[in-house]
Formats: C-alpha cells, sequence, structure tokens
C-alpha cells in the first residue's frame, strides 16, 4: 500500500492494522541527540486514549510504546527509530457481520473496488488506531520542537457547533444522539507558539500546503481553516490584512487574521488551525446500504465507537502539526548560504 510515509527529512512511516497483533512507526532522519525514553510517549498517547467516559469508544489499550531501535542511553542515535505499540484490546468478532457489507461513511467500498480484498476488523489501515503510531512519532517531533522552544495549545473547540466550554449543552446533545444510536461532527483548535519567521517554501511547500496534507491525512477530516481561514471570503482587504508594527526593534504584525503564515512562509505570529471532522460514521442508528454481491441491505453498527472524534483526534492534529513544523524547520536549514558556512566552520569569504 502506497502512502503510508510523511515528511521529506523527518520522515515517518506508519504500519499496521486496528485488529492486527500490533501497529507502530518508523522515524527516519531523526538528528542524533534528542533525550527519549519510552515514557516521553505517555502524556502524548494518554491524550490519545479512550477515556471510558461518554465521549470515546469503550475499546481500552494500554498504548505503550516499545522503542525497538535508534535510541541508546536515552539519546536518539540519528539512526531509524522504530516503535511498536502492540493492540490487546481488539474484540475482532464484533465485525463478523460486516464482513460483506459496505459501511456507509466509511472507507470499505472503495477499499474493495481498490484492492479486492480487505481486512474488514475495525477498519484496517482507516481506523482511527492508526493514529496511535503519528502520535507516537509526533511526540518525538514536539520534544525537538520544546528544544527550540516551539509550544502547542490543542483542543477539541466545539461539538456540532456547540463550543466545548459549554459543558451542559454538548452533554445534551450528546445525550440525545445516544439515544438515537447517532453521532455528531465536531472541531479541534491548535495554537502554536514559537515558530520563528522564514519557515516553509513559497510554492508547492507552502506552510499551509504541507499543514492542509498533514491535517487532512487523518480520517474523519473535512476542512481546515488556517486563521481566518473561509472566514476571509467575507471579508475586505483592509479588514483581513493584519497591519506591521515595530516592537522591541522587530516588524510584527498587530492582528493574526493570517495565523501565522503568509505567501507560505511562518510570519512569527502564533500559528492558528481550526480542524473539522464529520460524526463518526459507525452509528447503530439503521441505515441502508449494499452487501459485496449487490443485495440491498439495512444495518446498524454495533461495537465500540467514538461517538464524536474531536477529543480524541486534538492530540492527532497536534502530532501532525508536529511532524511538519519539525520537517520544514528541518529543511529550512539549507536555504542560507551563510548557514551552511556556518554549519561547516567556515566565515564565508
Ligand atoms: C482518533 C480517531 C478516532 C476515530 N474513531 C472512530 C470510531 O470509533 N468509529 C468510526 O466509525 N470512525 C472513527 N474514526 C473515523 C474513521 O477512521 C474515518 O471516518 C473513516 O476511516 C472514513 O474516512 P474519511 O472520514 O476520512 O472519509 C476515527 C478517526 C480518528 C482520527
Amino acid at each position: 500500500m502506497a502512502g503510508s510515509t510523511f515528511g521529506t527529512i523527518f520522515r515517518v512511516s506508519t504500519w499496521g492494522e486496528s485488529h492486527g497483533p500490533g501497529l507502530g512507526a518508523v522515524v527516519d532522519g531523526c538528528p542524533a541527540g534528542i533525550p527519549l525514553q519510552e515514557e516521553d510517549f505517555m502524556p502524548y498517547m494518554e491524550r490519545r486514549r479512550p477515556n471510558g467516559g461518554a465521549l470515546s469508544t469503550k475499546r481500552t489499550e494500554a498504548d505503550k510504546v516499545e522503542i525497538l531501535s535508534g535510541v541508546y542511553e536515552g539519546m536518539t542515535t540519528g539512526t531509524p527509530i522504530s516503535l511498536l505499540i502492540r493492540n490487546t484490546d481488539q474484540h475482532s468478532s464484533d465485525y463478523d457481520a460486516l464482513r460483506d457489507v459496505y459501511r456507509p461513511g466509511h472507507a470499505d467500498y472503495g477499499y474493495d473496488r481498490k484492492y479486492g480484498l480487505r481486512d474488514h476488523r475495525g477498519g484496517g489501515r482507516s481506523s482511527g488506531r492508526e493514529t496511535a503510531g503519528r502520535v507516537a512519532a509526533g511526540a518525538i517531533a514536539a520534544k525537538a520542537l520544546s528544544m527550540l522552544g516551539v509550544s502547542f495549545k490543542t483542543e477539541a473547540a466545539a461539538i456540532g457547533g456547540i463550543p466545548f466550554a459549554e459543558s451542559s449543552r454538548i452533554e445534551e446533545l450528546l445525550a440525545d444522539c445516544r439515544s438515537k444510536g447517532d453521532s455528531v461532527g465536531s472541531e479541534v483548535l491548535c495554537t502554536v507558539h514559537g515558530v520563528p519567521a522564514g519557515i516553509g517554501d513559497p510554492v508547492f511547500d507552502k506552510l499551509d500546503a504541507l499543514l492542509a496534507e498533514a491535517a487532512f491525512s487523518i480520517g474523519a477530516v473535512k476542512a481546515l481553516d488556517i486563521g481566518c481561514g473561509r472566514r476571509a471570503a467575507l471579508l475586505r482587504g483592509s479588514q483581513n490584512n493584519d497591519p506591521f508594527v515595530m516592537k522591541d526593534g522587530k516588524a510584527v504584525k498587530s492582528s493574526n487574521h493570517s495565523g501565522g503564515i503568509l505567501g507560505g512562509i511562518s510570519d512569527g505570529s502564533d500559528i492558528v488551525l481550526r480542524v473539522f471532522f464529520k460524526p463518526t460514521p459507525s452509528i447503530s442508528h439503521l441505515q441502508q446500504t449494499v452487501s459485496r454481491s449487490g443485495e440491498e441491505r439495512e444495518l446498524g453498527i454495533h461495537g465500540r465507537h467514538d461517538p464524536v472524534i474531536a477529543p480524541r483526534a486534538a492530540v492527532v492534529v497536534e502530532a501532525m502539526t508536529a511532524l511538519v513544523l519539525f520537517d520544514a524547520m528541518l529543511r529550512n536549514m539549507s536555504a542560507r548560504m551563510s548557514a551552511v558556512e556556518r554549519f561547516y566552520g567556515h566565515s564565508g569569504i
């Protein structure tokens, strides 16, 4: 299967299926000298783990990350880092009834047309569980970024259009969804602080384009706003432009409609991303579908599913954003000859 690798210098390949023995990631191109231990992954993996509450699946996995290579005495060595996360709580028999039907809202039909066969258990590679490998790899990128002064604030921002802060209205909405066997769409807000100005490229690899690829590679993502995003289409230039002013001897913007990126290159303001998720496709509410042999059927999906995706996907958005930014910062080191000369110990002509 092509397309399981992401990044240019800091390259991440994820592997594994939702109901196989395990899944994980291989990170190639990670610089030597980043302090890294298995415990470093836990805070990240915990944020992705279902918490057994009303907002997540009842599947409970330990999600312990085992480092198989690329780390010696607590330091990355510059060689490929292989990360393993074992699957321990898969209930594959839950999916027996789905072997021959195409679940609405899922990849099943397209998979069948493409490959002619599929691992129907839990959606295989299209499962939300695939994101465990990305989160583990993203934790390394986030750690490297923190050494460079870059920090993240990422959270579920809204469910069904209701801001997350209005928890009582959200509880009512979720109770209504539950009683009808339904699910609901959601939003994640990711703010990145400390990215220096000058990161990214002006044409095909615009930072916006790379972040969009990263966000849209996450299951169930249907839209992304950078800064004002789609609202910019409703504004005038005089409203949307961010005026520049001098502060502490540096040019800074006095507003941030751009979301921290202009012309594909970071402008030194916070990078602000809003990622929109569709409702979880697996619902027990009866839906019309067809089987592989072409019979029309009614289908209600039982088993363990997230009723809403953003609460668990927030850390996935953060991990993918970290992968893009650290990779872009590494790529940027060859943008100026003076930086190359400094690296090799020459002062220039
Ligand atoms: C963290 C995460 C958890 C997910 N959990 C579920 C789930 O429990 N049930 C489900 O039907 N879809 C879940 N999804 C969404 C499906 O993976 C996705 O909607 C499906 O593969 C179809 O792909 P598409 O929505 O990108 O077209 C989850 C996605 C993510 C990112």
